[in-house]
């Protein structure tokens, strides 16, 4: 894998950090004007808005040097973060700017299967020149977001990706609620996009992984705090194949909710935030350090690629206050079934194929198998579903990892308990909907089958989904 020093702009490494001469502060990407029918209230709202994919030019890496050419929502890279309440409803107009057929999946989120966004699969691709509407109801609060569902490692390579953020009803207290969506771009010297999009090396190996990281569409420098203030930092990982491991030193971040849903707040194991493609988090930092000092946050996943990633920069006033917030940070539970594992049916999901793995005997392009078998999905391919399970049963997945190499499992439709890695059973039995196996890791999940359709289960680095590690599993 690429080091990140390759470029001067490319996020700083720990020894190289004063390359990188310019002060970007993290982006705060703007929120879309909406429209609401009744701003007062809870009374559940209708949200409209327009998202409009189409190639645009942004500034990635700092000013000095040149801007890159991406495909983006509305221009901007994130995507407009979409902001809505608890039981509201979305409808979102996608006009379709690119060259290529697209559609929206909107990650995480339960909602009916033809809203779900899978070309072929739940709809027909939106081709060029023309929209699609999806409108659903928003069970759930918590951090998601949104991508395309076609050719996804190169759509979602080149920008295209936002966040979906549903506000608690009675949402826990804090100073500032944040927003940082990682990016992981693999960039030319002039900052352009490198090509080469589904190479066979990127398909077969931990996917493309990139050489340069950005906050909300920038590779930041600093990120400006003010002392005593408490945040909600919600982190999502847009990148196609990177996973991060963030270190925030001299603090004690406390993750409150995965992927969306309230976990039992607790310090991330080891103190490192570990966030694989499309997994989000929700953290609540007591910003301790003192006025006027700064912080590194590092990445520290892979072993021996360790960067810095951003600087915590406190301001020179005075404290918000001079002890923690006294507030519980403990988030209200989602409406999700409770799966019952005594009556539940159980599956065995085998992942295999990788380099260094057994590819023989694989068809031309692909790289994985899921139970023996390799699919993607995309425009013109129909997939049969691996499993049909009846609609309102519970079910325990078993997920083997039988490959050499890193696989987040996504499943759309619904969330489902973590409820042991390795037979050894979890700690918090943290509600999930993409779960990163460790090479050689086994994980149990277990969920209630309540949301009929066809749903996709894949994995979520863009390339192995591309190549082979891609099922479906119909609830009817
Ligand atoms: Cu985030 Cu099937 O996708
Ligand atoms: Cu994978």
């Amino acid at each position: 894998m690429e080091q990140l020093v390759k470029h001067p702009f490319a996020g700083a490494s720990l020894a190289r950090r004063r390359f990188l001469a310019a002060a970007v502060g993290v982006a705060a990407i703007p929120l879309i004007p909406l429209r609401r029918d009744a701003q007062a209230g809870t009374e559940p709202r209708l949200v409209e808005a327009r998202l409009a994919p189409a190639p645009a030019t942004v500034q990635l890496v700092p000013e000095q040097y040149p801007s890159t050419g991406v495909w983006a929502y509305n221009a901007a890279v994130p995507g407009p973060a979409l902001r809505l309440r608890q039981g509201d409803r979305l409808r979102v107009r996608v006009e379709n700017g690119l060259e290529e057929g697209t559609t929206v999946h909107w990650h995480g989120i339960r909602l009916p299967n033809a809203m779900d966004g899978v070309p072929d699969l739940t709809q027909p691709s939106i081709r060029p020149g023309e929209s699609f509407l999806y409108e659903f109801t928003v069970p759930d609060a918590g951090t998601y977001w949104y991508h395309p569902h076609q050719h996804s490692y190169e759509q979602i390579g080149r920008g295209l990706s936002g966040a979906l953020i549903v506000e608690e009803r009675e949402p826990i207290r804090v100073d500032r609620d944040v927003l940082w969506v990682l990016g992981d771009w693999r960039l030319e010297r002039d900052a352009s996009i490198r090509g080469g999009f589904g190479n066979f090396m990127d398909l077969s190996h931990n996917g493309r992984v990139g050489n340069t990281v950005t906050i909300n569409g920038r590779v930041p420098e600093r990120f400006a705090v003010r002392a005593g203030e408490r945040l909600r930092l919600r982190l999502i990982n847009a990148a196609n194949a990177r996973i991060f491991g963030l270190r925030f030193l001299g603090h004690e971040p406390q993750v409150v909710a995965l992927d969306g849903q309230p976990v039992e707040p607790h310090a991330p194991a080891g103190g490192v935030v570990v966030l694989a493609p499309a997994q989000r988090a929700d953290l609540v930092i007591d910003m301790l350090g003192e006025p006027g000092s700064r912080h590194e946050v590092h990445d520290t996943f892979y072993r021996n690629l360790e960067y810095r990633l951003v600087d915590v920069a406190y301001a020179a006033e005075p404290p918000l206050r001079t002890q923690p917030l006294d507030a519980s940070i403990r988030l209200p539970a989602n409406p999700l079934s409770e799966p019952d594992l005594v009556r539940a049916e159980r599956h065995d999901i085998v992942l295999t194929g990788g380099m260094m793995g057994n590819m023989g005997g694989l068809p031309r392009g692909m790289a994985w198998a899921v139970n023996g078998a390799s699919s993607s999905c995309g425009s013109g391919t129909v997939i049969d579903p691996l499993l049909v399970l009846r609609r309102g049963r519970s079910c325990v997945l078993r997920l083997v990892n039988e490959t050499e190499w890193h696989h987040p499992m996504h499943l759309h439709g619904h969330s489902f308990r973590v409820l042991a890695r390795d037979g050894r059973p979890t700690r918090y039995r943290e509600w999930l909907d993409t779960v990163l196996l460790a090479p050689r890791e086994t994980a149990d999940v277990a969920f209630v089958a309540d949301n009929p359709g066809d749903w996709l289960l894949h994995c979520h680095v863009l390339e192995h989904q591309a190549s082979g590690m891609t099922v479906c599993l119909r609830v009817a």
